[in-house]
């Protein structure tokens, strides 16, 4: 079974990550992490108050934790010998998560509840909502 492992590093898509890990080892899984980074606006977009220097460092910093985030989540599967790939995207979360479950032919999708943003209160983030609600395969929501 094919299983996209969706993580933004938060506590709840660690869970989610594990949980992966459990059923890839039941059945037999194939799973691979996916992590997208949001795009950040350009300068030209966003008028003369910020330097060139200011985005280059923010997409710096973006670049090291997209790098942290993926090796957190290789980790977490590597310790239960479980072989995982690994997609780094930049764009549009919710958008580009459905769009690799369906274009890369997965059966099932494994997501946190919530994720680092967040109201408490909310049963499910934005992205967990628009993906489990814009893709065909199954989707485990992990809480
Ligand atoms: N940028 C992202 N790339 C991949 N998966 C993500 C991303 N953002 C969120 N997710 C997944 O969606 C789950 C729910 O997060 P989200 O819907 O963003 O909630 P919140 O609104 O609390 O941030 C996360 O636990 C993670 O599994
Ligand atoms: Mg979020």
């Amino acid at each position: 079974m094919k299983i996209l492992a969706c993580t933004d590093g938060s506590e709840q898509s660690r869970k989610a990550l594990k949980e992966a890990a459990k059923i890839a080892e039941c059945f037999n899984g194939e799973v691979t992490v996916i992590y997208v980074e949001d795009f950040i606006p350009y300068p030209t977009e966003i008028g003369p108050y910020f330097s060139e220097e200011f985005f280059r460092q923010l997409e710096e910093r973006n670049k090291e934790d997209s790098a942290r985030i993926i090796a957190d989540a290789v980790k977490i599967f590597e310790e239960q010998k479980i072989q995982v790939k690994t997609i780094l995207k930049k764009g549009h979360p919710s958008e580009t998560v459905s769009r690799v479950a369906s274009e890369g032919g997965f059966e099932m999708v494994v997501i946190g509840s919530r994720g680092l943003g967040g109201l408490k209160k909310l049963l499910l983030g934005s992205v967990s909502n628009a993906v489990a609600q814009s893709i065909e395969a199954n989707v485990l929501i992990v809480k």
